[in-house]
């Protein structure tokens, strides 16, 4: 009988650095409240938003995904030729083909690289860190570049005061690559696909979502998904130094650390809430977080970070990540 030979990666991985991009267009509540019934106090209220920032016309999802990847290989000090795959979450690429993922590699500097687009909506950049962990630890990859990257005012109707004020733009990447010690735990996902209807775009791609059922599930179901997270990494909700949720809506965030500090986690846990001046940025909204939690300095190198994406399929993953 013929035997294939298989590969055998390295039995750990971690993140060697992160880097992120936002568009220079910084746009206010007040200025939202012009186009649509809606107030600054209404917002900062129910969803914690200050300001958020949009791509200009001709800046593409690819563009801002190039600028995050580079950031993050300066910041872990990796040459785009030692990366060898490069994974790009994002639900928002104008069309479905070409994928994002080539297109960016190309332009990072990436020659011939495994290249893909993921696309689990906002738990997209879990997912795909999950994903790149576990190619490394196969031996399939060497080092990969997991970049979420979302240009969300192109499926958002401007007008539409449910969806136009919490949606924003930008990118958020992690160079991942192999490890002597685990840096980041396995990943713990999952699906509810009988809740597909709650978040979808209609025929002419505006996003759609039942923002009541949404946010009733995210504050039930998600939490349990961050203890799963922490199970499988062997460790206890009093470890986390640093909780970073999907940037949905500042009172989802809340409610799940409420969770979590009432299973164990620390009062002095700090909790990542970068949606106030970057709105939701679907598969970008964790690792940007983490980047300008890391730049202000309140999060440092060895903290343990606990990361939960959710979001439409319903979709949701999350898993635990030691800071680079
Ligand atoms: C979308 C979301 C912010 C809406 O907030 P909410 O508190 O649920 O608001 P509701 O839809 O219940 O609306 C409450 C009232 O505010 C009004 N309203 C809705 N949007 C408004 C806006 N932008 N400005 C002012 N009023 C608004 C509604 O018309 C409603 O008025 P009524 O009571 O007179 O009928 C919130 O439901 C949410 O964050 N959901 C989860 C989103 C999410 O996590 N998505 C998945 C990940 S991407």
């Amino acid at each position: 009988m013929t035997t294939l030979r298989l590969k055998q990666g390295p039995a750990a991985t971690r993140v060697l650095g992160v880097g992120s991009y936002q568009p220079e267009r910084r746009v206010t509540n007040d200025e939202l409240s012009k186009i649509m019934e809606t107030t600054d106090q209404w917002i900062r209220d129910r969803v914690g938003i200050i300001e958020r920032r949009f791509a200009e016309k001709d800046e593409l999802l690819v563009d801002m995904a190039v600028t995050a990847g580079h950031n993050a290989l300066a910041d872990a000090g990796v040459e785009a030729s030692e990366v060898d795959t490069v994974i790009v979450p994002n639900c928002t690429m104008p069309s479905p083909i070409p994928n994002a993922a080539a297109q960016v590699a190309d332009r990072i500097g990436v020659k011939a690289a495994g290249a893909f687009d993921l696309n689990a909506a906002c738990a997209g950049f879990c997912y795909g860190l999950g994903v790149a962990s576990d190619l490394i630890r196969s031996g399939s990859a060497g080092k990969v570049l997991v970049i979420g990257a979302e240009k969300l005012t192109d499926v958002v109707d401007p007008v539409d005061r449910a969806n136009a004020i919490i949606f924003a733009d930008g990118a958020g990447a992690a160079v991942v690559g192999p490890s002597d010690e685990p840096g980041i735990g396995p990943v713990a996902w999952g699906s509810a696909g009988d809740l597909v209807d709650t978040i979808y775009m209609r025929e002419h791609r505006f996003i759609y979502q039942e923002g009541q059922s949404v946010f009733r599930w995210a504050t039930t179901q998600i939490a349990p998904i961050a203890f799963r997270a922490l199970e499988l990494a062997g460790l206890e909700p009093s470890d986390v130094d640093v909780l970073i949720p999907h940037q949905a809506n500042l009172r989802i965030v809340e409610a799940i650390a409420k969770k979590l500090r009432a299973k164990g986690a620390r009062e002095d846990m700090l909790v990542a809430d970068d949606i106030r001046y970057s709105g939701n940025t679907s598969s970008a909204s964790i690792p940007m977080a983490l980047d300008h939690m890391r730049k202000a300095g309140t999060v440092k190198s060895g903290d343990v970070v606990l990361m939960v994406g959710f979001g439409a399929g319903l979709s949701y993953a999350g898993q635990v990540v030691i800071c680079p």
